[in-house]
């Protein structure tokens, strides 16, 4: 009994890869992250704009808040916590190459029963999200998500990569919600990680419409205020953004780190490299 204990454990400790592609991903930026913070000593852990949650997947917080404003993604998150197994199987039936076809018949069903918080909603979404075009959710004015086929050979997560996921996730609470409703629940000594969606850069523009909430200039300065607010309340908070004045003059008194990472920019088929800023409090 004492082993199988252990064994879990270890799990939890593990760094791990998010099971989707996902715009404004971290994944390739978040050692750089880790690197410029000293992470001792916080109990709890607070990630309001999860995505594909890189900086969760690499942590170990005793307890761990994760939401986002996208119900489907959390859906995921939740059923995957629940029974990686039958996601595995799920995802399973799907054999490459998938067809055209097959891809625009799931994105029907998953439109149909968007919202739904169940297991074959959540299959249905990762599917789409390894089948897609770049992998990026985008959703039209009504909200049916609208991206085209992309990938005829997805390479969906292996089950222990899955299994790896929901032993991490016993730790930590999911809710589908806007960032700032975690306002009532922080508290001094808590560790918050903003990853918004990114300002558009005129014509190379970054993709933020995750959500049909777009986030815009005022969105940022709202989140800034946030930010301030959650500081003074003795939270240590660290915000991912472009590289931009507008974003670099709302943070003057933070400690600000430069950093690039390669993306997906506007239509452009390649990935081009761009800088992004760390800021932070602590
Ligand atoms: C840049 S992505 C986060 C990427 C994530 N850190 C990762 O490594 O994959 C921003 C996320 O914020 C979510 N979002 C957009 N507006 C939001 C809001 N007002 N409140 C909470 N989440 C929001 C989007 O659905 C998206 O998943």
């Amino acid at each position: 009994m004492k082993e199988e204990i252990n064994i879990d454990l270890k799990k939890e400790n593990k760094s791990l890869k998010p099971f989707i592609r996902w715009a404004g991903g971290k994944q390739n930026l978040i050692n750089e992250i880790f690197s410029n913070l000293d992470l001792s000593n916080i109990d709890r852990f607070f990630e309001p704009f999860l995505g594909g949650a890189s900086f969760f997947l690499k942590s170990d917080f005793n307890q761990s808040f994760l939401s986002d404003l996208n119900p489907n993604l959390i859906n995921s998150y939740q059923q995957i916590k629940n029974d990686p197994n039958s996601i595995f199987s799920g995802l399973s039936e799907f054999k490459p190459p998938i067809k055209e076809k097959l891809y625009y018949d799931i994105r029907d069903k998953f439109n149909k029963h968007s919202g739904d918080q169940t297991l074959e909603q959540a299959i249905r979404f990762i599917f789409l999200n390894r089948t897609s075009f770049n992998g990026i959710y985008r959703v039209n004015k009504s909200g049916k998500y609208n991206v085209p086929f992309g990938k005829a050979n997805p390479a969906f997560s292996s089950l222990e990569h899955l299994k790896d996921i929901s032993t991490k996730l016993q730790k930590a609470s999911l809710a589908f919600d806007y960032y700032d409703s975690i306002n009532n629940s922080t508290q001094r000594g808590d560790l918050i990680y903003l990853d918004p969606p990114y300002p558009k850069l005129s014509d190379t523009a970054y993709f933020n419409h995750y959500t049909l909430d777009k986030f815009d200039q005022t969105s940022q300065e709202e989140l800034a205020e946030f930010a301030q607010n959650q500081s003074q309340r003795g939270c240590k908070v660290v915000i991912s953004n472009a590289d931009i004045e507008d974003i670099r003059s709302l943070y003057n008194n933070w400690e600000i780190i430069e950093c690039s990472a390669y993306r997906f920019i506007s239509c452009k088929k390649e990935k081009i490299k761009v800088k992004e800023l760390i800021i932070k409090n602590f």
